[in-house]
Order: C-alpha cells, then structure tokens, then sequence
C-alpha cells in the first residue's frame, strides 16, 4: 500500500550524478527590494560542458518571470519553456549572457526559504535563507553546489524603510537613488555555490570591531541585530574573535574578504547559516546576556559562532560536489567546532555532551526508519537530510580519521585537503584521498562508514589464563539491518583501550613485540579479532573505545564492581562518566529484578563516595550524578513504555538522593548557593549545574523542602540560569509555587521572544498525563503562533520530542494533537513540519496500545493528501 503522495517524483540518486552541462561564470544580480514584492534581475554568464549537450535548464520555483533575453535579445515565447520549476531555454552557447527579471513575494513567503519577511510589516527586515534549495526561489539558476560563480549584486530600496542593505563579499559603492531610494553594491571576489548567496536589508543596528588576521589582512567584524537586543551581541562578538584566532593557529586558516557581517533573526528554520561574508543566525544562538541566557546558551553561542565561521573554510571554500557530500562540509565542521569548544572549556565535559548529544539524537536515527548513511544514496527533499546521522555521526567519522593519524597526521592531511580543492566542489572520497596521500596511508576503507547505516554494536569478550598470565580479549562486531541495507560489511573500528587491576591502577599492556604502554589503538576491521596482552597477574578490568574512539554500542559483561572501579578511578572524566552510565544502565534494569539489585547500590555507592570526596570538578560531578535520558534508555527496549521508563529513571535518582541523604543534600545545596553578583565563569558555571542537580535530586527525597527552596531561588536568581532552574523543579513536580513563578516569568519576559520560548518550553516539559493539558492551554496563549519557528519548536517539538512520557500517552491523544498541527504547520512551513514530524521515528518500537494508536494518527496524516514533499517523505519512510 502507497500511503503517500503516489504522485512523488523518484529519489534523487547519488549514483546519478552527473557533471553540470550548464555551469555559470559571473552573477550580475539587481534586486530591488520591498515588503510585499521584490524583483530580482540577474545576468549569468554561462559556460557549456563541453563533453555535453543538452539543452539549458535552469531551475525556479514560485518566480513570476518579468523578462527574458539571451545575448542582449528579448527572447520570444517559442524560444523558452517555463513550467512548474524549470525554465528551458533554446540558442544559448558557451559564454552567452542570459537576462532574467523575476518578481517575489517576501512577505507572503511563509516557509521561511529564499528571501522573506522577519518581524512584522512595519519593523521587520527582509532576508535570505538559501542553502539548500533556496536560491531557486529568488532568481532562475543552475541551483546546485557544483556550480561555482563569481557574485555581483546590487541592492536599492527605499532609505527610510531600508536603512541597511547588506550582501555577501566585499562593500563596493554605494549611494542616493531618486525618490528616497538608494542602493548599495558588493562583490565576492571568491567563486561560490549559490548555496552561500545572502543579503539583508531593514533598520538594523550593528557593533563592530577590527580584526587583523595572521596573514595581515584588515577585517571589519560587525555584528547586526534589531535595535533593542543589539547589546545583547557582545558575547557573540568575542567568540567571533576568538574562534578566528583559533582556526589560524589549529590549522592556518585565515578569513579572505576585508568584512565579516553577521545578523541575528527571530525567524529561522535553523540554527544558522554560514552565507559567504553574511552569516545569518537564528537569534537564539547568537544573542546572550545573562538575564535571559544560561549558561549552556553561552557555551551554544559560543559553539554555533564557531561552526557557521569555520565553514568558511570547511564549506565555503571548498564545498560539496553534491548534497550527498552534505557531511564533508557538517561532520568536518561539527568536528572543528568541537576541538575548539575543548580548547576554550573543559575537554572531558564537553566530549560528555557531545557523546550524550549522538546517543540521544543519532543512535535513535540510526536504529530506526529514517536510518540513512553518512552519505545517503538517495533523497526526495534534501532539507530532511540536515540530520543528526550527516552532522554527528559525521563528526565522529571525522574524529577516528584525526584519531588514527594523530595531530600532526592530520593537520597535514588537512593541510592537503585545502592545497589540492580550494575553490572546488569536492566529496568524500576527495576528503580521505587527501588525509591519506599527505601521511602515506590509505584511509579508503573509512568509505565504508560513510555508505552504511546503522550502528555498529561492538561486541567484547574476556579470557584470562592465569597460567600463563594471558588475558585475551576477544572483539567483534555486528550491524543490524536498516530500511533497504540487509547487509552490512564489517567497519574499521578504532578501540582506544586500558587495563586496570582491581585497585584501580592502570596496567602497562604489552603486545607483541612493543614497548608498554597504558593506551593502546586497536583497529578491529573483521567481524572478529582476538587480541593478548601478556604479563598480567591477575583478571583485569578493561576500559573500552575510551574517550568514546568509534561511534558504536559496546557490548561487556562488566560486572556493576567492575564499573564502580572505573567510575572512581579512571584517571580520565570522560571515561568516568561512560563507566557511569554504563552503570546506570545496569542500576534502571536491577530495579525491575530486585533480587539482584547490587548494581544500584554499587552505581549509588560510587557516587555517593565521589559526592563526598569532593575531588572532582562540579560540573563533572554533576554529569555523572545524571543517569542517561528516558530516549536512552528506550533505545535498549523492544516493548517501550514511555511512562514506565519515567517512572523508573525517577525511582533510580530518587534512591541516588535517599542514599546521599536529604540533610547532605540541603547542606550542599547550601553551600553551592553562593549569591552575589553573577559571574559567568567555568567554576561559577559549574557550581550553578550542581547546584541545580542537587536542588532536581532533593526534589525526589523532600518535595516540600525543595519546593520552597526552588521558590527562593525562583526569585532572588541574579541570572537566567538559577531562575530557569528553579522554575523547571516547580514545573515539572507541579509545585503549589509554580502558578505564581510562572506568571512572573510570563510577564518579566513578555517583550523577549528568547526567554518566552523558555516559558512554554519549561511547561512543555511537565511528565505523564498532564502534559497534554497544559499544550492545550498554551496553544492558544497570544503569544503562541506555528509561524515562528523557535515558537513552534518550543512547544511542540519539545512535547513530542522532549517528553517522552508526555507525548506518547495510551489514547493517543498526543500523537492526534501533534498530527493535526504538523497538517496546519505543513501548509505554512514544510521544513519545520518535517522535522516535528521526526519525534514518530521510534514508534514501531512501542508497546502494542500506543503503537496501534501512533500508526492510526500516522496513517489518517498521511491520508489527508496535499502534503509537502518534506512532510510526506518523513511520514513515508516513518511508515515504512
Ligand atoms: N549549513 C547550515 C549549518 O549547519 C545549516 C543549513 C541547514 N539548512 C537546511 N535547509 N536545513 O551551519
Ligand atoms: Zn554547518
């Protein structure tokens, strides 16, 4: 049975792709802008393969073409085809000029691709979004990244209403037009996908600074952002600047055009958007100040400023052949952002939510419907392919590649990679060649990670042979079937191991023939690999894939002691935590088998000890007080319960707290509830996660008490951080203090769309039942609306993406609330539509009663016909 849209076109196939027949030189672009129409003239200078012949096509969608000539003649009808999105022009050779006038429609344009409307009529700005697709919706042109062009645009509109006009490249002139009018001219000296095109125009403000790169080059950063939140940019600024710095001295990059503007807006379909020379962002991820941010927005702006400028390189310069090589500009760039996010913070922390973030994200994705390789094979819509599979998973690829060169290894590879491909469009296989040929390896079999879905479960055995003081360690591996991959080969899988004794100390390994060492590397490229370690004395305690080498689910018969022995000894944060959860894991299944519930009492004890010791960081501590999330904890079942899973996690921390003991609780707390002026440091930061760990915890153990310290804290909070905090401890536990904090929140917040965000996030968030209640309260609060993405997300996609035990209720409500407005959403903004739509990815997984009832919403959504091509392939492959 075909449920969705029989009409669809086929997939796009990588193994399809075919060099441009057609690609374009030099862009002249005029745009002359308003709120409700802009026309848009634009003068390619074309080239002609000329291995190929066909005919000139150009793609458009939703363009009202004005105007038309080729070589400087007003083309007639005969001469050109125009349907649905493609104009087909007949006479054009190698280095004709084609003239093309089109007239849009920003204001009208809700789906928030191509140029639109942000804010309102009145005070609101216009911009772009383009990548992927976008530019078709602002001119006709070969819209695919292998087509690189040198740009020209120029802007006019109105002054008054259009102060700022902003494009990507280089400022070059600009001045007064007739009737009020003026105009502004850029040009990008490098040649770019029209992926990267950008302009803004509106009354923004902007603060700026002067930066002299490495190589000596004078660049004016500026920052740009609607009037009354431009105070909020400085953060935003410093990270700029030091992410700049970064990228020159880790791998020699330095930025190329004399202007680097960045603007915020409150509507974005993403995070941000790496526009050569104009980087766009989602507002939430570029404005910080501490009465509105946490701390983890902080280190989110921080992270984000980073990625969107190291894609200048990672991207802009050398970009992508195909979207199928999408992960060569996302995983590498996800992979860079996360070396320098170490460098500025704490490495073990922020490898902790990196590897939280892939289990809680990825490994869903990849163990379920919408499973897809690194580099897919096929799309219908490549906007549902900015996944977490193409951005982490594809980061990780890019970690074992580092990992297997080292440093050096792989800033020479790196080195390479920009020798041989700047200014091209280039793909995997480019990526490894280079890596491999600068250190004399081949790194080809990586290839294979990057073509195959699904996550490899890395099986590990022990032996011990006391006789001859041998431990064998036996590992192997095994990849279960995704939609239309049955087979699955075998993966180079690096395995960074140690051995300790049953004191906790680290063991020297030796193998054949090398000096010992208390690390090692093992490559496990077969399906099975013994490996012996000789001169141990006694049965060992393996830490496996330290500092999490692969991204893989480790199968180990650890006994909860062994665990309790890495989790207070191992020397390394990161590994801890990993020994942690892996504990917790052990502790959530003993609480259904309570004969053998030492595995929760060991996973208390060890915390419990590492609580009082005293020894390791706050934040670390904090970290490995949280067992993994309900998401996790689904992934390991067959039969899932959302509510059940709940329930038991509560029930795991609530002993956590009753083993710590309410009085040491309340005294921590204390302690850790410093007051005074807010200070934004890593201690401060890391005092005020623990803090908030203890005060969730306490909550568990003495309700009442926790309740009316979260009320204190809700109202003597200096900072956004404290005050969110507390508010989620009353929310969640639906505290009698909650109604009035809430109110507080609403109407302090009221002008600040961030912080509202977190308003209906917080009560999105309430567990069980009660969920649905309160989004049906907040639906149709004024100041809700699906037209704005961060809004839409906020509610529901932290609902049915965030609340496990909220949204997947046993009458199906939630997923008949959520289809019908993903239906409404659709119509508006297929983009957000589709990735709301995503939170149904497991639930072939779910017990029998909520599994009828998610496939009952699903198929009636599915029925209703008419949706977009982004909604229905989701919805399509979900059902499959
Ligand atoms: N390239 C942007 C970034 O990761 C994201 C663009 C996402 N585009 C989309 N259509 N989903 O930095
Ligand atoms: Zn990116």
């Amino acid at each position: 049975m075909t449920l969705v849209n029989e009409t669809t076109a086929a997939p796009i196939r990588l193994r399809d792709y075919r060099r441009p027949p057609w690609s374009v030189d030099t862009v002249e672009l005029d745009v002359d802008l308003g709120i409700d129409t802009a026309e848009v003239t634009a003068r390619l200078v074309l080239r002609r393969d000329a291995e190929q012949s066909q005919p000139l096509r150009l793609d458009g969608e939703g363009l009202e073409l004005l105007a038309i000539s080729l070589d400087g003649r007003a083309l007639d009808a005969n001469s050109y085809r125009h349907e649905d999105s493609v104009l087909e022009v007949d006479g054009a050779k190698d280095g004709s000029v084609l003239e093309t006038r089109v007239r849009l429609k920003p204001a009208a344009n809700t789906a928030l691709e191509g140029l639109y409307l942000s804010g309102s009529r009145e005070t609101g700005f216009l911009l772009t979004q383009c990548e992927a697709e976008g530019f078709r919706h602002i001119t006709f042109f070969p819209d695919r990244p292998d087509v690189l062009a040198r740009y020209t645009v120029t802007l006019r509109a109105d002054r008054e209403r259009f102060p700022v006009l902003l494009a990507g490249g280089n400022p070059n002139g600009a001045g007064e037009l007739e009737h009020g009018r003026h105009w502004a001219r850029f040009i990008d000296p490098h040649p770019k996908p029209s992926y990267l095109f950008a302009l803004v125009a509106g009354r923004l403000k902007n603060i700026r600074r002067d930066y002299i790169t490495a190589d000596g080059r004078n660049v004016a950063l500026v920052m740009w952002s609607e009037a009354n939140v431009i105070d909020r940019c400085h953060y935003a600024l410093d990270a700029l600047e030091r992410c700049m710095r970064w990228d020159e001295k880790a791998y020699g990059r330095n930025y190329d055009l004399d202007v680097f503007h960045v603007v915020a807006t409150h509507d974005f379909n993403m995070g941000a958007m790496e526009n050569k020379g104009l980087n766009i962002f989602n507002a939430k991820y570029l404005l910080a100040d501490p009465d509105s941010s946490t701390d983890e927005e902080y280190r989110a702006v921080e992270a984000v400023v980073a990625h969107e400028y190291f894609h200048n390189w990672t991207g802009n310069r050398v970009t992508c052949r195909d979207w199928f090589q999408l992960s060569l500009k996302e995983g590498l760039t996800v992979f860079r952002e996360q070396q320098f996010s170490a460098d500025m913070n704490s490495p073990s922390l922020k490898r902790i939510e990196d590897v939280s973030l892939l289990r809680r994200a990825q490994f869903p994705e990849d163990a379920g419907p919408l499973a897809h390789p690194v580099r897919p094979a096929e799309y219908r819509e490549i906007n549902n392919f900015y996944t977490a599979t193409v951005y982490e998973k594809g980061a990780e690829l890019v970690r074992m590649l580092a990992g297997s060169l080292g440093p050096d290894g792989f800033r020479r590879g790196m080195d390479l990679y920009f020798e041989r491909h700047d200014g091209q469009a280039a793909t995997i296989e480019d990526f490894l060649s280079a890596l491999g040929d600068a250190n004399s390896v081949d790194l080809m079999p990586y290839l294979s990670w990057y073509g195959q879905a699904g996550t490899p479960r890395l099986h590990a055995h022990g032996e011990y042979d006391a006789a001859r003081k041998e431990y064998t360690l036996t590992l192997s591996q095994h990849t279960r079937a995704t939609p239309n991959q049955p087979e699955k080969t075998p993966l180079p899988i690096p395995v960074k191991l140690s051995l300790f004794d049953h004191s906790g100390n680290v063991l020297p390994l030796h193998t054949d023939g090398q000096t010992p060492e208390t690390e090692k590397v093992v490559v496990v490229s077969k399906a099975s690999q013994p490996i012996v370690f000789r001169h141990i004395d006694a049965p060992p305690v393996p830490s496996l894939l330290r500092g999490f080498s692969a991204p893989v689910l480790l199968e180990y018969g650890y006994a909860p002691a062994e665990l309790a022995l890495l989790l207070t000894h191992d020397p390394d944060g990161f590994n801890r935590w990993e020994a942690g959860q892996h504990l917790a894991f052990l502790a959530f299944d003993s609480l259904h088998a309570p004969t053998d519930n030492d595995a929760c009492g060991a996973w208390c004890d060890a915390l419990a000890s590492l609580f009082h010791g005293r020894a390791i960081d706050d934040a670390l501590l904090a970290d490995l007080m949280t067992p993994p999330g309900e998401i996790e904890f689904a992934d390991r079942q067959t039969e899932v319960d959302p509510a059940k899973i709940h329930a038991h996690r509560q029930e795991l921390q609530r002993r956590l707290a009753a083993h710590i003991g309410i009085e040491t609780l309340h005294a921590r707390y204390h302690a850790l509830n410093v007051g005074g002026d807010l200070k934004l440091d890593a201690g401060n930061q890391a005092k005020r996660q623990l803090k908030r760990r203890v005060l969730e915890l306490l909550a568990l153990v003495d309700a009442d008490g926790a309740h009316a310290l979260a009320a204190k804290q809700y109202e003597s909070a200096t900072g956004m951080t404290d005050r969110l905090a507390a508010l989620g401890v009353l929310v969640r536990q639906r505290a009698p203090q909650a109604a009035k904090a809430l109110a507080h929140f609403r109407e302090r917040y009221a002008d600040n769309p961030l912080a509202l965000d977190k308003w209906f996030t917080v009560q999105a968030q309430v567990p069980g039942d009660a969920a649905l209640a309160s989004i049906r309260t907040l639906e149709i609060d004024p100041a809700f609306t699906l037209k704005n993405p961060n809004r839409a997300r906020a509610l529901f996609g932290t609902f049915a993406s965030g609340n496990p035990s909220g949204f997947h209720r046993t009458d199906g409500e939630g997923y008949r609330l959520l289809t019908d407005r993903l239906a409404q959403l659709d119509a508006l903004n297929p983009q957000i539509a589709a990735r709301l739509a995503t939170a149904f990815n497991g639930w072939q997984r779910l017990e029998s009663v909520r599994r009828e009832a998610a496939r009952t919403a699903l198929v009636a959504l599915a029925q209703r016909g008419g949706l977009s091509r982004n909604l229905s392939e989701i919805i399509g492959n979900v059902l499959q």
